[in-house]
């Protein structure tokens, strides 16, 4: 690991110990990722280690973006350092996330639109979005999320070069999915990371299939998360409604 970066871990560690930086107030992290951020030696050791000895590459499994890296997490969870790679003219979904982030501009610019949810979540897979900011941030800017409702958006690139972003993140507080917004469409829906989305799918055809509850039921026998098991016991319900 690269000097720099191990200056900044050690410094975001002692931090987040003293509970300094949280969803209340993210103003102490962000001097310290603009540090690492000033330099990009680190950023090519990592990726000259990761290409040249492969143990980094051949650990990652894949998650819900394909185009994250992650970096570092630290050893009691309090945060974790990840550099996302913008293809060129990409931008992602508008999405929540399940902690606060401090996301530094760091190669190229980052066009960033943040939006508030407007309806109070009552109606399941209904969600009313408001633009509230739109600005491109110049490389070494930084934007903060917070996590669920209060920190909705969407980035992406622009521009014709490729474009990088290092995001830190917060402890977890929702764990397993991220919910991607449709604004035109008035939409919500939980994604998942790949082999979680094959079960959901699996789950959710059989239950649109009907007549699969005491299979559904038999697989909720088997320790699953919270999350998962709302999907069976959804599916399980629309299976019951379903006439054979
Ligand atoms: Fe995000």
């Amino acid at each position: 690991m690269h000097k720099e970066f191990e200056t900044f871990y050690h410094r975001f560690q002692e931090l987040t110990e003293k509970n300094e930086v949280s969803s209340v107030s993210l103003a102490k992290g962000i001097p310290i990722v603009q540090e690492l951020i000033s330099s990009d030696l680190w950023f090519r050791d990592f990726i000259k280690e990761a290409l040249i000895e492969r143990s980094w590459l051949k650990q990652q499994q894949s998650t819900l973006w394909p185009n994250e890296l992650t970096i570092y997490r630290s050893p009691d969870h309090s945060f974790l350092v990840r550099a996302y790679i913008w293809e060129p003219f990409s931008m992602d979904t508008i999405h929540d996330h399940g902690s606060w982030g401090i996301i530094a501009s760091f190669i190229n610019g980052i066009k960033e639109i943040k939006y508030r949810r407007r309806d109070d979540g009552a109606v399941a897979g209904y969600a009313e979005l408001e633009e509230t900011v739109a600005k491109v941030l110049k490389q070494g800017e930084i934007t903060c999320v917070l996590p669920l409702n209060a920190g909705i958006h969407q980035m992406g690139n622009m521009s014709e070069e490729i474009a990088v972003t290092i995001n830190v993140y917060g402890r977890t507080m929702r764990r397993g999915y991220l919910q991607f917004f449709d604004r035109e469409r008035r939409t919500v829906k939980r994604v998942y990371p790949p082999r979680t989305y094959k079960e959901v799918l699996m789950v959710r055809t059989f239950g649109a299939m009907g007549s699969g509850e005491d299979i559904l039921k038999g697989a909720l026998v088997n320790p699953l998360p919270d999350y998962v098991k709302e999907e069976y016991e959804t599916a399980i319900t629309v299976s019951k409604r379903r006439v054979p």
